[in-house]
């Protein structure tokens, strides 16, 4: 009763040229609008959530919060945002990453996770695995074991997905584009 994958492949925009020349930008916002694409995707993702063992779901800002909180709340399991910078009004734990110019920041409230919670990610979309392997390092510095991460979109060609299989994590995606 689920659209399949397949469906949901077809719910993705393609915008060319954004943000830069030469960049093909998949864009979720015509899936998220769907409801039985919304449903379907969030339901794929729970299913590979709970085989995974999740006590918690953490999302990244901000795209992984749209997936990530209907995930935590399909299975009854709490939601942990990973946060840009200075948003949250706590002291916080975080770590800078290198993108290709320059560096970004990630911050977390340090209580968010029970030391040894199975915590499994979840964002739209990997394309270097940048921002979810500064993430996955970060959950671990709050306690969890991080051993699963989950994205709607894998950009395979960019070699994000394999970046962090090679740090030994598991990725499941629901579609690839070249
Ligand atoms: C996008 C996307 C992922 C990340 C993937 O987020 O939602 O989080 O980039 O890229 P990577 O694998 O090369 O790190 P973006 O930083 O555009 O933020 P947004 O969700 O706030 O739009
Ligand atoms: N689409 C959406 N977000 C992205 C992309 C893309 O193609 N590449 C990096 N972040």
């Amino acid at each position: 009763s689920h659209l399949s994958r397949e469906d949901l492949k077809a719910l993705i925009r393609t915008v060319p040229d954004f943000p830069k020349p030469g960049i093909q930008f998949r864009d979720i916002t015509t899936l998220i609008g769907h409801h039985q694409g919304m449903a379907a995707s969030v339901h794929h993702l729970a299913e590979l959530a709970g085989a995974a063992g999740a006590e918690k779901i953490a999302g990244m800002e901000a795209r992984g919060f749209i997936f990530g909180a209907a995930v935590a709340v399909q299975l009854g399991i709490g939601f942990v945002p990973v946060r840009k910078p200075g948003k949250l009004p706590i002291d916080t734990i975080g770590i800078d990453y290198a993108l290709e110019y320059g560096t970004d920041r990630l911050e977390m409230d340090p209580g968010a996770i029970m030391p040894g919670q199975r915590v499994v990610m979840v964002d739209d979309l990997i394309a270097t695995g940048g921002t979810a392997l500064a993430s996955a390092e970060l959950l671990r510095q709050a306690g969890a074991v991080l051993e699963n991460a989950l994205f709607v979109i894998d950009l395979p060609d960019l070699g994000g997905a394999a970046r962090l299989r090679e740090a030994g994590i598991e990725v499941n995606t629901l579609m690839e584009f070249e």
